[in-house]
């Protein structure tokens, strides 16, 4: 499916009905460009999944992860330059038992477990977003 959002809040919803068929070990790549929106679809499929404190990019760390009813991950691979065997350890914790969201997956190489739907955004103007998701989810 593809749509255009015309602000944050409506990115937020659009994520939130993908987190509703979403399960733990699901793994959701989310692309696009710096302020594309990413972090903001996160957010809200974050919320709609539990997750009640505020959620913002990882900067000091590669990861979030929120112990939520569903447990949620979320990963921001922008400053990594290929995963080795030993970064790969430090990355799988994140994805045990969890939704897992992850910006910059194309940074991941080969690494990264296999998406359950990915997610596109790109800028359409300062408030409308082109968003595509393709998922076998039925959205
Ligand atoms: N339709 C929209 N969808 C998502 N974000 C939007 C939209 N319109 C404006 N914005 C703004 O664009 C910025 C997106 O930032 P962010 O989600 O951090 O992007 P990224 O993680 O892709 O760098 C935010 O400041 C947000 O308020
Ligand atoms: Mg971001």
């Amino acid at each position: 499916m593809e749509v255009v959002t015309a602000s944050p809040e409506e990115t937020e919803r659009l994520a939130a009905r993908l987190a509703a068929l979403l399960e733990p070990g699901d793994v959701v790549s989310v692309s696009g460009e710096l302020g594309a929106g990413k972090t903001t679809f996160v957010r809200g499929a974050a919320r709609a999944l539990g997750v009640s404190g505020p959620v913002s990019s990882p900067t000091f760390t590669i990861g979030h992860r929120y112990e939520a009813p569903t447990p949620v991950a979320h990963l921001d691979l922008y400053r990594v330059q290929g995963i080795d065997p030993e970064e790969w350890g430090d990355l799988e914790p994140y994805f045990d038992d969890a939704v897992a969201f992850v910006e910059w997956p194309e940074h991941g190489g080969d690494w990264l477990p296999a998406a359950r739907a990915v997610v596109t955004l790109g800028h359409v103007d300062e408030t409308h977003r082109i968003v595509r998701i393709d998922s076998d989810l039925g959205l």
